[in-house]
């Protein structure tokens, strides 16, 4: 299988690539990003540099944005590059293109509600959910689409970043899930097919982990 990251130079998107290069499912890696990706430093056995293709996106790289301009990158650029690569042929006896969109724990998808923190974003990124999973049904098979919605994702930090995010997560009742794990997660999901349209946190963990133990 050949697979497509959008933002792997990212947290999360740079564990996907180090887990990715070892899958034995996964035949090609293609890394989409607007700075360099770097290369996994840590080579497992069976990692295999030679799957990683990496294509620049763009130059820019704001920091903070507006909502107009959240709006563009978190809901056009996902459909634009969910629609474009879903009409690309992909030959007669192909598999079904599997879309991942990984948006978080928080998100909402009832525009007739406002979450008291970040409401405008919540409700962006929900809508964003929504538009990916219909815009799967409405393809009729060749296209299958997921929303991932860790809740905070947790990985290497020292220990007094570990025993802070610990603290806080207690305060706001925010449980975690390894980087590792999601990872895992996503792409034992991508390779072998969504078990629902809807991946929770505790989905994550559990597929994350039975996965690494395999
Ligand atoms: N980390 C968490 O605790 C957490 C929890 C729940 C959900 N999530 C979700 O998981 C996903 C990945 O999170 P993450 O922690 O890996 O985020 P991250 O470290 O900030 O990485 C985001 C990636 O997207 C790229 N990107 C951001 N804005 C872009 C733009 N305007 N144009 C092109 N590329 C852009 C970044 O590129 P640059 O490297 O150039 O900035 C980076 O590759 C996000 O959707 C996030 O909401 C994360």
């Amino acid at each position: 299988m050949k697979l497509i990251i959008d933002g792997s130079t990212g947290f999360v998107g740079t564990e996907i690539v180090r887990q990715a290069l070892s899958h034995p499912g996964i035949t090609s890696v293609v890394g989409l990003a607007r700075r360099p990706t770097l290369m996994p430093h840590d080579e497992g056995p069976g990692m295999d540099i030679r799957k990683l293709k990496l294509i620049s996106v763009t130059i820019t790289r704001a920091r903070s944005v507006s909502q107009e301009k959240a709006r563009e990158i978190c809901l056009d650029y996902t459909m634009t590059g969910l629609d474009t690569i879903s009409q690309l042929s992909r030959g007669s006896a192909s598999k079904p293109f599997r879309f991942i969109y990984t948006s978080g724990a928080k998100s909402e998808r009832d525009p007739g509600k406002s979450p008291w923190f970040m409401s405008d974003y919540l409700l962006l990124r929900g809508e964003v959910e929504t538009r990916v999973l219909n815009y799967a049904k409405e393809f009729g098979g060749a296209v299958e689409s997921c929303v991932a919605k860790p809740k905070l994702v947790d990985g290497e930090t020292g220990p007094i970043i570990r025993a802070l995010q610990t603290v806080g997560c207690y305060i706001i009742n925010m449980p975690r899930v390894e980087v590792s794990d999601l990872a895992a997660a996503l792409l034992q999901q991508v390779v072998e097919g969504f078990d629902s349209d809807t991946l929770l946190n505790e989905d994550l963990i559990r597929i994350g982990q039975k996965s690494l133990a395999d």
